[in-house]
């Protein structure tokens, strides 16, 4: 996150490189974003280790990571703690916790410490209405070059839905790889939004003598993509 001098701060954008850190994690150091080259990542943050709702989200999360992988997708979470309270929360994890069918949950992707606050200003994760001292609930879909595609926040108080995470990383994919738009709610099989906004004129004169297209006004049209065509094309074999 940047002083703008006005005593405002400019928060990451979509489009824009991910802003670049080098941090300590639970996995060793790593150079955000150029590590994570040729991947999609999620970086994520959490207001504190030792805190019930995060807890369930990192169980949630960790017991996903293969499913994200499969979508050349990493994970890399972030708070402002140190490093071990980092290693002893995800142990306590491991060792004791029992929560909706989850446990023995072993989080092996990288936990950043930033005690210094460094990182998670630059994104712009200390929300000072919500607290000055704990990262908010943020979330940044990083693409295979680094660049910001999508963010979410929400507050300390809200646990997030990792089927919706999920569901935007397939999306974004989807977008790229069919050069379509996605519409409301969709999901792998639900029909898509040709051509992608931005170019609504051309969609009318490819609609003539396209039976797979549907029209609902000439601003309006989508056709059908299989499922198994955008899952075989996203997800690793
Ligand atoms: C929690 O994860 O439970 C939590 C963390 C910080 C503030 C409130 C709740």
């Amino acid at each position: 996150m940047c002083d703008t001098g006005n005593g405002s701060v400019a928060l990451p954008r979509i489009g824009e490189k991910a802003p670049a850190f080098k941090a300590v994690t639970t996995q060793g150091e790593i150079n955000f974003p150029a590590d994570y080259s040729g991947s999609w990542v999620i970086l994520f943050s959490h207001p504190a280790d030792f805190t019930p709702v995060c807890t369930s989200e990192f169980m949630t999360f960790a017991t996903m990571e293969d499913k994200f992988a499969q979508a050349n997708c990493k994970l890399v979470g972030l708070s402002v703690d140190g490093l071990y309270s980092h290693i002893a929360w995800l142990r306590t994890i491991k060792e004791k916790i029992e929560y909706r069918g989850m446990k023995n949950v072993e989080v092996r992707f990288p936990l950043i410490e930033d005690i210094t606050m460094e990182v998670a200003r630059k994104y712009g994760m200390i929300q000072p209405g919500e607290s000055s001292t704990k990262a908010v609930r943020a979330v940044f879909f990083i693409d295979t070059k680094g660049i910001i595609r999508a963010m979410i926040y929400y507050p300390l108080s809200l646990g997030r839905n990792f089927d919706e995470l999920y569901r935007i990383v397939i999306a974004l994919q989807t977008a790229d790889a069919f050069g379509v738009a996605l519409p409301a709610d969709w999901r792998p099989g639900d029909e898509v939004i040709v051509p992608p906004a931005g170019s609504c004129g051309v969609a009318k004169e490819r609609m003539e003598g396209q039976s797979d297209m549907k029209c609902y006004d000439w601003f309006f049209c989508t056709k059908q993509l299989d499922k198994d065509k955008v899952l075989g094309t996203i997800l690793k074999k």
